[in-house]
């Protein structure tokens, strides 16, 4: 078992990592609060599986609870499902005292943290990421949100959870394709921070894909902390710093926004991140064998993603253009200045960005839109 104790954004949050930690979820948490209620939410595929022993251990640690399930899927960060969620919140009379706790991938811990974080103006919230996706991203910084029909995480809020608890074990259930977009995430903090962990993703590429448990312990906690030490540098977003996470997502939002999000977030960050490190080549801050070692890694990960005319720079301008990082009409693009090492610049050139999405390309990817 691995505990982790940080502050973001003036407020402490625990992260725990270890096999078996869901069961214990009702001790764990009742050593920083006696008595309340909780609602959990889950969604359908996860629900089954996890959020049974999650919601028994709460109950046998004298917490009232009561679990809440949404549809699987992206569509479940919505406004519908939201308001559903605080109708369960006015029903059960959840007061301040009380807390949710989401069970699953990201979608999950969006809403649910978006929730907590406007019931009564604020409540805590703990969240047990099921994805990887969520245990190595989106459960750790506060970032909390639902969708808009004119775009994705429009609405929003900083919020940090007060726990966040990773069982390992849980990855093993997930579909290949899932986990394989996930590691996208992983292969990013690499990148963008620690070569280390680049060498540590080339040699350990078959038991991470094979969801061994102690190479998935080591992955998620490696992945925790260049996200911890990023956040408590710059928690809402505000001095750039953050902003180097962002690596690969240009071009990635662009790719899933042009495709109607029927591609998954990770496959569409590995091609920005394939076409972001081929800039990066191009303007001399990456040699042509470091820029290949990139592109390797992340296609050995069966990461070479889509195909199409949907990958062109035609197709993908307007998109990136409407990027949320483009600061003054320029875009701001996150590229590598090294392996590990990452810079941010708003001086590149269109042909440059047109003819790295064109390099990218990826003809024999089995995913299409
Ligand atoms: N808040 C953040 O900082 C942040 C960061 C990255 C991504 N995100 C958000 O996260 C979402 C994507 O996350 P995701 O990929 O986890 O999506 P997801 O929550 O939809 O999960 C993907 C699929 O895996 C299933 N699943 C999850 N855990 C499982 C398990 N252990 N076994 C079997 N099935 C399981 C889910 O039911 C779903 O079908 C997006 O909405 C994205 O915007 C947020
Ligand atoms: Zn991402």
């Amino acid at each position: 078992m691995k505990v982790f104790n940080y502050t973001f954004d003036r407020r402490p949050c625990r992260v725990t990592i270890g096999d078996g930690v869901l069961r214990m979820a009702g001790s764990t948490i009742s050593r920083c609060r006696r008595g309340g209620k909780v609602l959990v939410v889950s969604d359908s595929n996860v629900a089954p599986l996890y959020a049974d022993p999650v919601c028994r251990s709460l109950r046998e640690a004298g917490l009232e609870c009561r679990l809440a399930v949404v549809p699987a899927g992206e569509d479940s960060k919505s406004s519908e499902r939201l308001a559903e969620l605080y109708d369960e919140l006015a029903d059960m009379r959840l007061g301040r005292d009380g807390f949710l706790v989401a069970v699953g991938g990201g979608v999950v811990g969006d809403l649910t943290g978006f929730a907590a974080a406007t019931w009564l103006r604020g409540v805590d919230f703990v969240i047990c990421p099921t994805s990887v996706m969520a245990v190595v991203d989106a459960s750790i910084g506060g970032k909390t949100g639902i969708n808009h029909h004119t775009g994705k995480n429009l609405i929003g809020a900083f919020h940090q959870p007060v726990e966040v608890l990773i069982d390992p074990t849980c990855l093993r259930t997930l579909e290949r394709r899932d986990l394989q977009a996930g590691l996208a995430e992983s292969i990013k903090h690499a990148l963008i921070e620690d070569e280390g962990f680049v060498s540590w993703h080339e040699a350990q590429r078959e038991p991470i894909l094979g969801c061994h448990p102690q190479t998935m312990g080591e992955l998620i906690a490696r992945n925790v902390a260049i996200k911890a030490k990023i956040v408590t540098q710059d928690a809402r977003e505000q001095s750039g710093i953050r902003a180097r996470l962002n690596f690969g997502h240009t071009i990635g939002h662009a790719i899933e926004a042009s495709c109607g999000y029927r591609l998954r977030h990770g496959e569409c960050v590995a091609f920005g991140m394939v076409a972001a490190s081929r800039i990066s080549q191009v303007l001399g801050l990456l040699s042509e064998e470091q820029h290949e070692r990139v592109e390797a890694l992340i296609r050995s990960f069966g990461l070479a993603v889509p195909v199409g005319e949907m990958t062109s720079y035609e197709t993908l301008s307007s998109y990136i253009a409407g990027d949320k990082k483009v600061a003054a009409s320029r875009v701001r693009w996150v590229l590598l200045s090294g392996i590990g090492r990452s810079v941010i610049r708003d001086d590149v050139d269109e042909a440059v960005v047109r003819d790295a999405i064109a390099l990218t390309h990826a003809p024999r990817s089995p995913w299409t839109c």
